[in-house]
């Protein structure tokens, strides 16, 4: 199949392929800039960041690339807006955005010439992000790791999406090689955001634990649980995600009130900076459906060499 030009803003990414931002410094600078190097869109992710960790990780990417970097900044954290205008200030390339909604945001990126990317799950939703003057929508299915807002399939969604919106749309959930950037693009999409298959790359620089954790996960043992942000989360089984769904996480405690809304039923920061960190039957370890599929850890030079490779080779 021929790779198509994915078009956000002026942005024009030699290939179609995004780097999803992944929280809790998951996706920072090394793995970030090491796909804008390979000709994608890195992003780094800024939840559970202050505004002076994050401007040192764009400059860090600066440093390692000049290729395409963005942010991702989830419209549930509380300094959302500091965060986004430290980003603008940074001249950052683009800024994605889920978990929620804010206009702003749109009129901030317009003033300063940065494209502004919605994740969305539903043609609803999608449509309101283009009359707000979003650049581009992820349309994001079940299959996605992290927190979701649909219970329906990726290929279930993007059509109805696609006929909604004009802007360019980037499908995510689930698509872990170039077979599935291909039936992503058949059904439309004009790009694809991945997320999953570049936590196991050696850019990557989550504890060796979590990798091993990615590379051992069957389908059964991924899972959806709910999260305090008030959205249910997927992410592996483990002592952890056991206690969650038998009531038994420990409550947070010391709590920064880092979330506009959070229930309290456990810290999903310090799970998440657990995992991250190695403590992995401690901490919630995200992760898309389709985990089981990857079997290599790679440098991500040679996961875009093979997803480019598939791709080209794809017929239907
Ligand atoms: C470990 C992890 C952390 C994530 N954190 C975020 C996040 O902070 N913000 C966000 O918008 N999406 C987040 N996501 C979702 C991804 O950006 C992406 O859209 C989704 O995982 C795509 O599906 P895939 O992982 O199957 O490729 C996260 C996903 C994972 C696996």
């Amino acid at each position: 199949m021929e790779i198509t030009q994915l078009k956000i803003g002026e942005l024009m990414p030699r290939f179609p392929i995004i780097q999803g931002g992944m929280a809790l410094r998951v996706s920072t600078a090394p793995l970030a800039a090491a796909v804008a190097e390979a000709g994608g869109i890195g992003i780094i992710a800024v939840t559970g960041m202050d505004q002076e960790e994050m401007r040192m990780e764009i400059r860090e990417a600066r440093k390692l690339t000049d290729g395409i970097i963005g942010v991702n900044i989830m419209f549930a954290v509380r300094e959302f807006a500091q965060l986004v205008r430290a980003a603008i200030e940074e001249k950052i390339d683009v800024i994605f955005s889920g978990a929620g909604f804010s206009r702003d945001i749109f009129g901030w990126g317009k003033e300063a010439g940065i494209p502004v990317v919605s994740i969305v799950s539903s043609a609803r939703l999608a449509k309101i992000a283009e009359k707000y003057g979003a650049a581009a929508i992820v349309a994001e299915g079940t299959e996605a790791g992290g927190h979701l807002g649909t219970d329906q399939p990726l290929f279930d969604i993007i059509p109805a999406i696609r006929s909604a919106v004009k802007i360019p749309l980037i499908a995510a959930g689930g698509i872990v090689d170039g077979t599935g950037i291909a039936r992503a693009m058949k059904l439309g999409a004009d790009g694809v955001q991945m997320a999953t298959r570049f936590v196991l790359s050696r850019e990557c620089s989550v504890a060796d634990a979590f990798k091993q954790m990615y590379l051992k996960a069957t389908a059964d043992d991924v899972v959806v649980i709910p999260s305090p942000v008030g959205m249910p989360g997927r992410a592996l089984k483990n002592n952890f995600v056991n206690n969650v769904i038998n009531g038994l996480a420990e409550k947070a405690r010391n709590c920064t009130a880092c979330l506009k809304s959070c229930s309290g039923q456990y810290c999903i920061i310090n799970a998440l900076e657990n995992s991250r960190l190695g403590k992995v039957q401690e901490g919630l370890v995200f992760a898309g459906k389709n985990v089981h599929m990857i079997k290599d850890i790679l440098p991500v030079k040679d996961i875009f060499n093979r997803l480019l490779r598939e791709l080209k080779e794809f017929k239907e």
